[in-house]
């Protein structure tokens, strides 16, 4: 199944230590090519002859070898590899990922690679759970490394909970499922709005809402995933994509993102899916001062801005599929089907804001999907990029239909 592959295996100091020997074992039964970095508490917890004789190949701790000063390349290594996995991935470690500190040579090739790279987390609970672990893990995230989620259950500390490393035979099933993915997008250029937009009322008060960007990112990521070429133009949001095989475009205002998106499109797009919640009004003037306080009320004049769904909608070239998204709190159906209708829509995202866990800043969604042909779907909750899988495999499906 993994024959011929290339796969850094990265071990760092964790009493799961011992569940790489069985890993890195079974990847190289799989057909994998294996080298392994260690660092240095790493060894405190297996040998590194162990893993040089089941990976059959030196296991790498320093920079340079101290006997004969040959030279271990983190940048060589980074580019021999198809995947980078370190299993077990200690707090320290990831945090160290996210950082950028590489004072070893298991994070210095990860700064060096270009491959996709997945950690398997294994500490205490308390640990896992923590702030700083989390933030590490959201950074990584973001920038698309692949978390393997520990498992619940009896920890080596004696409690019990979620971060102990999940089995190798579970982490070697997401390597295989990774590298038999098929890139049904390859050739294909796709355009994602995200975020909110901010308009200016003087140099420091704006309008904005709450739109954090992560349904955007999901989507963006699951495209990037089956193989397409994607752009994302992108408000002020709190969560970006930030990984390599994704260009981003920075716009704050609701007219830089219709400028943005426009030029895009007609730079060539085949799919446009239009996730931001664009505000539908700006103020008539920005004041180039900041407002003072007064005793009367203030009024301020909004104008509306323009729709970049219903200019591509009118734009649109034969055979390229645009994708829509309805945020309600009533009549979500009836709102939902005539946007479909009045921005030439060929699929609408519908998420109410009635449904616990759905719509702005959470990690979870439940959506609706409506057709131009009068066929809608709808979906349970689940996590947001789950809902990504689910909105890209319906817009394949079009694209399918459409030929
Ligand atoms: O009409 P409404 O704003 O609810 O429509 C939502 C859909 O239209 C979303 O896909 C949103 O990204 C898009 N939209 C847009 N430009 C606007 C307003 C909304 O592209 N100015």
């Amino acid at each position: 199944m993994l024959k011929g592959k290339h796969i850094i295996v990265g071990v760092t100091g964790s009493i799961a230590a011992y569940k790489s020997a069985m890993l890195v074992r079974s990847l190289v039964k799989q057909g994998a090519e294996v080298k392994v970095i260690m660092t240095d508490t790493a060894k405190k917890f297996i040998t590194p002859l162990t893993l040089a004789t089941l990976s059959k190949n030196p296991v790498l701790v320093e920079f340079f070898d101290p006997e004969n000063g040959q030279w271990n390349s983190h940048v060589s290594l980074g580019l021999w590899a198809d995947l980078y996995l370190i299993a077990p991935a200690t707090a320290a470690s990831l945090s160290k990922m996210a950082y950028g500190v590489a004072d070893n040579l298991l994070v210095t090739t990860y700064l060096s690679s270009r491959c996709p790279v997945f950690v398997a987390p294994a500490m205490d609970l308390d640990m896992f759970a923590h702030p700083s672990t989390q933030k590490s893990l959201e950074i990584l995230r973001q920038r698309g490394v692949t978390i393997v989620e520990p498992a619940a259950g009896e920890l080596a500390s004696g409690l019990d909970g979620k971060g102990r490393m999940e089995e190798p035979e579970k982490i070697v099933e997401q390597v295989v499922k990774f590298f038999g993915r098929k890139a049904t997008l390859a050739g294909k250029r796709v355009l994602i709005t995200s975020g909110p937009t901010r308009e200016p009322i003087d140099p420091v008060r704006y309008l904005t809402n709450d739109s954090s960007g992560k349904m955007a990112t999901a989507i963006a990521r699951q495209m990037a995933f089956r193989g397409a070429q994607v752009t994302v133009v992108s408000g002020p949001a709190a969560v970006k994509p930030e990984q390599k095989d994704i260009e981003v475009i920075d716009v704050i205002t609701a007219e830089q993102m219709y400028q943005s998106t426009i030029e895009q499109y007609n730079k060539g797009a085949d799919i446009v899916v239009l996730c931001a919640a664009v505000a539908d009004y700006t103020p008539a003037k920005k004041s180039s001062v900041k407002m003072k306080k007064r005793e009367d009320n203030l009024t301020i004049e909004l104008l509306p801005t323009k729709d970049i769904a219903a200019e591509i909608g009118k734009i649109k070239r034969q055979g390229d599929i645009l994708v829509g998204f309805a945020l309600e709190t009533d009549n979500e159906t009836s709102n939902a089907q005539s946007k479909l209708e009045r921005k030439n829509l060929d699929m609408i995202v519908l998420n109410s804001l009635r449904d616990p866990g759905a719509g702005f800043a959470g990690d979870t969604n439940k959506i609706n999907i409506f057709f131009r042909n009068g066929d809608s779907e709808s979906f349970p909750l689940k996590s947001k990029s789950a809902v990504a899988e689910d909105i890209v495999d319906n817009i394949e499906k079009l694209m399918s239909n459409a030929q």
